[in-house]
C-alpha cells in the first residue's frame, strides 16, 4: 500500500439478487441491491453509512467482506484485489481476522447452546491469535472487562444477557482476532438511548487502543453523527452523497440527505430547521425509477430528473454528491 493512501478501495461495486420467477418464460429480474458504489476507507477514520431500511447498507458491507459474492466491481485492501476473498486460503485467513463485522442481529449471531466465553476463543483459536486454550481464556476474560462486562459473564450463555450486553459480546468477539477494520451494522440501532451513548463511546474508546478503522452503518444520522469522520449517504443501492458531517448542513447537500438533516432533533431554536417530510416509501428495488433513484419523493426534482442518472461529483474538496444542481450552490 502507498503510504497515505486508502486502507480500503471499493470500485464499481454491485451487488444484485435474481428475483425467482414465477413462470417458466418471465425475464429474469433482479433485486438492484448495490448498485456501482465507489468510495475510499482511509485507516484510522470512522465512515458512517446511511440510509433507509432497505437501501443495500448491509448488503455492501457483506460483499466487500466476501459474505455474499459480488455481480462485479473490485475491493482493494491495502493495495491488493481481495474482491470475493479470492486470494490464497492463508491470507484469507489473515483477511477474515483483519476485517470483521459486528452484524446487525448479535444475538442471531451467537449460538444459544454454546457458553459467550467459549465462543469467543473458539475463533481466536482457529486464527492464531492464542496457541492455546488457557491463553484464549485469559485473553476472553481480559476483553469481556476491556467492554465493562465482568469476567464472571465468560460461564454464562446468551439468553442471560441484555440486548446492550451482546452487543458488547459481538465487540468482543470481533476485537478477539486482532482487526484492523470494523464493520458495525446498526450496532446501536436496537438500544434505548442511554445505552446506544455507552456503547458509542465504548467504540471511540476501543478505537484508539486498537487502532481501529470504522464503517459504522446506521439509518439513524443523529446516532452516526457521533462517531463518524466522514458519512456517505445511499439511497436504493446507490450512493447520493459522500462528506463530512458539517458538510452534511451546506446548502450544496444531496435533498435526500437534506431531510435526514432535517429530521435530526435539535433542542437549541438556532440550529432547528424546518422539517422536510419525504413523502412515499423507498421504492422496490427490483424496479428502480430510470433518471435519479430518489427523483420520485424529491422535492427539488425537476423534468429531467426522471430520464437521467445524474454523475456524482465533487462540489467542494473532500464533499461528492450525486445531484446536477447543487453544482453552483443552486
Ligand atoms: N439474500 C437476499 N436475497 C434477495 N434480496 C435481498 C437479500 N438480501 C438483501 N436483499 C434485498 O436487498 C435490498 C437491500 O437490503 P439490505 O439488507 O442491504 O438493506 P439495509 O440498508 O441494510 O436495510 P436495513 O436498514 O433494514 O438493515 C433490499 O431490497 C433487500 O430486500
Ligand atoms: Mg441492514
Amino acid at each position: 500500500m502507498e503510504k497515505g493512501g486508502p486502507l480500503l478501495k471499493v470500485e464499481h461495486l454491485t451487488k444484485l439478487f435474481p428475483v425467482k420467477k414465477t413462470r417458466f418464460f418471465e425475464e429474469q429480474r433482479h433485486v438492484h441491491a448495490v448498485e456501482d458504489v465507489s468510495f475510499e476507507l482511509y485507516e484510522g477514520e470512522t465512515l458512517g453509512i446511511v440510509g433507509e431500511s432497505g437501501s443495500g447498507k448491509s448488503t455492501l458491507a457483506r460483499a466487500i467482506l466476501a459474505l455474499t459474492k459480488v455481480t462485479s466491481g473490485t475491493v482493494i485492501y491495502r493495495g491488493e484485489d481481495i474482491t470475493d476473498f479470492r486470494v490464497p486460503p492463508a491470507k484469507r485467513k489473515l483477511l477474515h481476522s483483519e476485517l470483521q463485522m459486528i452484524f446487525q442481529d448479535p444475538y442471531a449471531s451467537l449460538n444459544p447452546k454454546i457458553k459467550i466465553g467459549e465462543a469467543i476463543c473458539e475463533p481466536m483459536l482457529a486464527n492464531g491469535q492464542a496457541r492455546n486454550h488457557d491463553e484464549a481464556v485469559k485473553k476472553t476474560r481480559h476483553l469481556l472487562e476491556i467492554v465493562g462486562l465482568r469476567a464472571e459473564c465468560f460461564d454464562r450463555f446468551p439468553h442471560e444477557f441484555s440486548g446492550g450486553q451482546r452487543q458488547r459480546i459481538g465487540i468482543v468477539r470481533a476485537l478477539a482476532v486482532n482487526p484492523r477494520v470494523l464493520f458495525c451494522d446498526e450496532s446501536v440501532s436496537a438500544l434505548d438511548v442511554s445505552v446506544q451513548a455507552q456503547v458509542l463511546n465504548l467504540f471511540n474508546a476501543l478505537k484508539k487502543e486498537f487502532n481501529l478503522t470504522y464503517v459504522f452503518i446506521g439509518h439513524d444520522l443523529a446516532v452516526i453523527r457521533y462517531i463518524s469522520d466522514r458519512i456517505l449517504v445511499m439511497y436504493l443501492g446507490k450512493v447520493m452523497e459522500i462528506a463530512r458531517y458539517d458538510q452534511l448542513f451546506s446548502d450544496r447537500a444531496h435533498p435526500y440527505t437534506k431531510a435526514l438533516v432535517s429530521a435530526i432533533p435539535e433542542p437549541s431554536t438556532a440550529a432547528r430547521k424546518e422539517r422536510i417530510i419525504l413523502e412515499g416509501d423507498i421504492p422496490s428495488a427490483v424496479n428502480p425509477p430510470e433518471g435519479c433513484r430518489f427523483c420520485q419523493r424529491c422535492f427539488m426534482a425537476r423534468p429531467e430528473c426522471f430520464e437521467v442518472e445524474p454523475d456524482f461529483y465533487e462540489v467542494e474538496p473532500g464533499h461528492f454528491v450525486r445531484c446536477p444542481y447543487m453544482k453552483g450552490g443552486e
